[in-house]
């Protein structure tokens, strides 16, 4: 059986939480495969509106499991707030949520070197949601992390106490100083840890394997967006994973041959939170507008996202990288009201017209070429088929469907469950 996978075409926020919510009942199986707690996926249905760091966005469905993978980072003490934050649905999670004994764990003192390497970069700092990614890869990639499955062994504490000497050793070598009470993080990372021993750690690369025999249907879910990509996002200003559709098959285990639909999903216009490039930022009004009504603000660190116009360029570049089969468009209610909509075609360089994302988008002044589409005024969050939708609000999809080559399959017209229509 096929393995489908879902991730976000932009700078991450794209809705991927809303539609695998929406997704689960036609799977056995939600996977994460990277990123760790820097994520926040937002669930909303019958009233609830729930944010997932760690864990699947499909937990909240009576039968799936939801996998954490190999390729995820998984802090313990924000793995038990999203439990305790569970509480109220009564979930099974013997039943329904498996960790990769081969994930690694975010200590303490990843948290404060994360903390430390941004202020010691001043102004060219990446803007991280400080929640210890790059260190912990670091770590991984350096062989010298700790995963989840050590905590199950006898010698762990002589592990954990090994790496911390490390990181503390390291955070001296910082000009900028981190203020911290270690034992106050310790308490309850240790306290975590306890808890954490008593869910299914299991080596979830077989179970996948097993899965996939017995006809499972699995979703992999992503996290983050393709432009923050540690080898194909606008580096250095990215995250420490592979975001795009490769980093499933390293995150979980499962081969490139087993995948089939890759959903990508974007949204009607672009945000970014946090630094780097972004040729179709806004600094007006209709940026402001965005921002506004689309409640662009971050679900893990609550920063304010900057918001611009959809980037055709960076589009066709993700859906290549990820051999994306169909697309999903979020929050294009969000663009009622504008007068025209704008679309980035191409982007104007020092050195001439370019129409993919150069290796130095860092540091060259972009200035994007756009087509213009007349907007429409009608509300969509009330609308139910596409056959109800505006006819401008139809001819921008057409638009985005016939330049990005690929079909648009889902489109949302709201953050609710509901609020989201088949093509
Ligand atoms: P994720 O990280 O990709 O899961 O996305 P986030 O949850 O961080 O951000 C997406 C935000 O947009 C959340 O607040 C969602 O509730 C909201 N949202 C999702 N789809 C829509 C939509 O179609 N319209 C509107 N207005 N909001 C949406
Ligand atoms: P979801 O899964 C949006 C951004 C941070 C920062 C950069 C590096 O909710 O879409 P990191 O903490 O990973 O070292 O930060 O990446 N970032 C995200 N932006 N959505 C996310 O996740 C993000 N995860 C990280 O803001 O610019
Ligand atoms: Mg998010």
């Amino acid at each position: 059986m096929a393995v489908d996978l879902l991730l976000g075409l932009q700078w991450g926020d794209e809705g991927k939480g809303k539609i695998v919510d929406v997704l689960t009942s036609s799977y056995d199986v939600i996977a994460r495969f990277q990123g760790g707690p820097n994520a926040g996926h937002t669930l909303e249905f019958e009233g609830n509106k729930h944010v997932l760091h760690t864990i699947p966005s499909g937990i909240f469905h009576p039968k799936a499991v939801n996998l954490i993978g190999n390729g995820v980072v998984i802090d313990p003490v924000i793995f038990m707030k999203e439990i305790e934050n569970l509480a109220p649905y009564a979930i099974d999670f013997d039943q329904k949520l498996l960790l990769s004994k081969k994930a690694h764990l975010i200590l303490p003192t990843h948290r404060l070197l994360d903390a430390a390497s941004e202020a010691s970069k001043g102004k060219a700092k990446i803007g991280s949601t400080l929640k210890g990614i790059g260190p912990t890869y670091m770590d991984k990639t350096g062989r010298n992390g700790i995963r989840v499955g050590d905590i199950l062994a006898p010698d762990w504490e002589e592990k954990y106490q090994r790496l911390t000497k490390k990181h503390l050793a390291l955070l001296n070598s910082y000009e900028t100083a981190v203020d911290f009470d270690l034992k106050d993080l310790e308490n309850s990372f240790f306290k975590s840890v306890e808890a954490l021993r008593k869910f299914k750690l299991v080596d979830s690369e077989q179970y996948l394997i097993e899965a996939q025999k017995a006809g499972k249907k699995i979703l992999a879910e992503g996290a983050q967006g393709s432009l923050l990509d540690i080898d194909f996002g606008t580096y250095p200003f990215v995250t420490s994973s592979t975001t795009t559709a490769a980093g499933a098959c390293t995150g979980l285990g499962v081969a490139p041959n087993k995948i089939k639909e890759v959903f990508g999903i974007f949204k009607a216009y672009a945000t970014r939170v946090g630094s780097g490039p972004f040729p179709t930022e806004l600094f007006d009004k209709d940026g402001e507008t965005m921002a506004k009504v689309g409640n662009e603000f971050g679900s893990t660190t609550g920063r304010s996202r900057r918001c611009g116009w959809i980037d055709l360029v960076a589009l066709k570049y993700s859906i290549h990288i990820n051999g994306v089969t169909q697309l999903m468009m979020m929050k294009g209610d969000v663009l009622s009201g504008f007068e025209t909509i704008k679309i980035c075609t191409a982007y104007k360089t020092e050195t001439g017209v370019m129409d993919y994302l150069p290796y130095d988008i860092a540091t060259q002044d972009i200035v994007p070429i756009y087509e213009e589409l007349p907007g429409w005024n009608e509300d969509l969050t009330q609308m139910t088929k596409s056959s109800e939708f505006p006819e401008n609000f139809k001819n921008y999809i057409r638009y985005l469907e016939e330049a990005l080559e690929t079909p648009i399959k889902i489109v949302s017209v709201g953050p609710d469950r509901k609020q989201t229509i088949f093509r």
